[in-house]
């Protein structure tokens, strides 16, 4: 009985094998005409994908040497609508094209010798230097460094970049007033903000000159400051600023501008509301005299570290038909910023870089990891 059940089993397994193997030459197909492919190209894809397979605008990618089934994947996703494409449906295109047409022009393109981009790439991809060179503005009343120590003006060395973030956000978008700034700042994309607070945060505070006096008759005041700022000034919450060896006018101005509901901020005038213009200069005077620490924070990975992960699977594609992987190298810098920018806020299906897609939280990384691919000798 077992043996029989055993043949049997053997024998459906046998001719599953074969049914496979028949399914699959059923489906074989003609070889890629690439000549068809060409001219098809010529009619409908080079206006926007050249015929030598370079994209005319930096949004559109580089097809050139691209992986040919990948590409053939990627038209069928615009195809069947799970993918929009950051300018919109551009890609109904690859709707009336006929299965065969498709493969031969992107055969037609994948057979093209790989492109290189050429000088329009800014070769810096380090936020460091990125935060230095976007911030000269800044120096003027800052200080190159963010230690200037005007009276009035914040430090902004060691300070967290998150609340960097957040203070030059206000500024450019008017919802803190200081007309200078919103000048300097208008313009600015998120990532510059990023670099520009990431440069600042590493940035090592001054130190500055301890006043036991200022010290003695302050504290008492800043209980109720401690459970937020820390009880010397200096915070591990990201987003809320280090006090510590702060400029003394700019916290007295400031402390008093939450009281007076100047500054706009909830919490801060919750605490604040009930303190006299003596407290607060006792406060801002502690506060001022607090040896200022290095905000403490993760910085992201440098560029290069990041990008010798991706390179696990991008630095020459992947032709596996479980995951097919496209090259990188020399593609189109918008474009990149713009895939990786839908991986990460989920508009574009793909559950692997979706989830690799969690280091690309900062617009700053997204920006510099399409500087360094772009750059890049194509292969
Ligand atoms: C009107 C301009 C336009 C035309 C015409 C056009 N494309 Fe595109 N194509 C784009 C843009 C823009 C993208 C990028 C969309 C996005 O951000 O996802 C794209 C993306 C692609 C991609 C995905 C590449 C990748 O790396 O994922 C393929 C494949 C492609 N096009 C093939 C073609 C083919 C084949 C034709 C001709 C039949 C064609 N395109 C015609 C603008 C165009
Ligand atoms: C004309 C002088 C001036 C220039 C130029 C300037 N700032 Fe400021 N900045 C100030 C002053 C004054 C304040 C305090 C304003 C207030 O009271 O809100 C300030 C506040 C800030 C703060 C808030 C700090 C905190 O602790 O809340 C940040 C962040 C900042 N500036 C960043 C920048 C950046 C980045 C640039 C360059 C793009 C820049 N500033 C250019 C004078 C300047
Ligand atoms: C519940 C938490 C909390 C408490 C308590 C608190 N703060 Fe704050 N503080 C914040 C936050 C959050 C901000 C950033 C607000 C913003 O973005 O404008 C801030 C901002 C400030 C600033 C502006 C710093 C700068 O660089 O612009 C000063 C000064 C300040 N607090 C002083 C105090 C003092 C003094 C006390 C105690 C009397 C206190 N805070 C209590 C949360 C708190
Ligand atoms: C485990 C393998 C793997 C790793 C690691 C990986 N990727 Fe990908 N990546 C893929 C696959 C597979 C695709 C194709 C997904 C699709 O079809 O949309 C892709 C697509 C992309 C694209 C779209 C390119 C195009 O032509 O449209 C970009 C951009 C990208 N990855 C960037 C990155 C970056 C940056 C990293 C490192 C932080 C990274 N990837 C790490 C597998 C990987």
């Amino acid at each position: 009985m077992n043996k029989y059940l055993v043949g049997i089993t053997l024998l459906l397994a046998l001719l599953a094998g074969c049914s496979d193997k028949q399914g699959s030459s059923a489906q074989q197909q003609l070889p890629v005409d690439i000549a068809g492919g060409k001219v098809l190209a010529e009619k409908s894809c080079a206006s926007c994908h050249g015929m030598d397979g370079r994209g005319v605008k930096d949004n559109i990618p580089n097809l050139a040497a691209q992986i040919e089934t990948y590409l053939l994947k990627a038209a069928q996703t615009y195809d069947h609508g799970k993918r929009a494409g950051s300018s919109g449906n551009v890609m109904e295109i690859a709707k009336e094209l006929s299965p065969d047409q498709l493969r031969n022009v992107l055969g037609y393109y994948a057979s093209l010798p790989p492109l290189s981009n050429s000088g329009n790439v800014s070769a810096s991809y380090s936020y460091y230097d990125r935060g230095q060179e976007l911030s000269k503005p800044c120096a003027r009343c800052h200080g190159a460094d963010g230690n200037h120590t005007e009276a009035g003006v914040p430090r902004l060395a060691g300070q967290h970049p998150q609340y960097i973030v957040k203070a030059t956000k206000a500024y450019r978008d008017g919802t803190r007033i200081m007309p200078t700034m919103h000048e300097k700042l208008t313009g600015l994309s998120q990532a510059d903000l990023e670099n520009i607070a990431l440069y600042f945060a590493f940035n090592k505070p001054k130190s500055v000159a301890r006043n036991e006096a200022n010290t003695s008759e302050g504290k008492q005041f800043t209980n109720n400051c401690a459970k937020c700022h820390g009880s010397m000034g200096s915070s591990d919450d990201t987003s809320i600023p280090n006090l510590a060896g702060q400029n003394v006018k700019y916290l007295n101005t400031t402390i008093k501008a939450y009281r007076d509901k100047v500054r706009d901020h909830g919490v801060m005038h919750q605490t604040i509301g009930g303190l006299k213009d003596s407290e607060i200069e006792k406060i801002a005077a502690f506060f001022s005299s607090e040896q200022p620490t290095q905000s403490t924070f993760t910085p992201p990975e440098t560029i290069d570290a990041l990008a010798k992960k991706c390179d696990l699977c991008h630095n020459i594609g992947s032709t596996n038909p479980e995951m097919l992987t496209p090259k990188l190298k020399g593609q189109n810098r918008t474009y990149l910023i713009n895939a990786m920018t839908a991986y990460r806020d989920d508009s574009r299906g793909n559950s692997a870089m979706h989830k690799i897609s969690s280091v690309l939280y900062l617009d700053a990384t997204i920006e510099a990891i399409a500087t360094h691919y772009s750059a890049q000798a194509a292969k």
